[in-house]
């Protein structure tokens, strides 16, 4: 038994509870104003829905792509995001070769009951890169 089985892994209307969001917009190479190929943040995207084939936590995590975070500058970016849980916004990540770290960087995102993401047990891909830690929101 893996821990993240032992935690609640739906809202109880069987819709994930966290998700990690991809730019697919990052290391874009346009000319002429068409972008050119396929862009960076589409291939790491690809990399990471491959990989979360075998994931023990697909169900629970939902990978969303999305079109620019403001942080194209260091692309490619991710985000982790949950309710009740800090936010997380992490960029420099290689097209080639992180996935795998952003998917061990989740899952240790979905053990902690706050989200804290301490430097120090972050995988070595995540260390650096970090552009943004939001608290959760308060409801009280
Ligand atoms: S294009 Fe990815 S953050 Fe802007």
């Amino acid at each position: 038994m893996t821990a993240a089985t032992n935690i609640s892994t739906t809202n109880g209307f069987g819709v994930s509870t966290h998700s990690l969001f991809v730019c697919k917009t990052c290391a874009s190479i346009w000319q002429e104003g068409k972008l050119v190929g396929e862009s960076g943040g589409q291939k790491l995207l690809q990399c990471l829905q491959d990989l979360a084939q075998d994931w023990d936590l697909r169900e629970q995590f939902s990978i969303q792509e999305v079109e620019c975070m403001s942080a194209c500058n260091r692309s490619c970016v991710v985000a982790f995001a949950a309710q009740g849980k800090i936010t997380y916004l992490f960029g420099d990540l290689a097209v080639e070769g992180s996935a795998s770290a952003v998917l061990e960087c989740a899952s240790q995102y979905y053990t902690k009951p706050n989200g804290m993401l301490p430097w120090s047990e972050r995988p070595e891909a995540l260390k650096k890169g970090i552009l943004a830690r939001i608290p959760p929101l308060s409801l009280g």
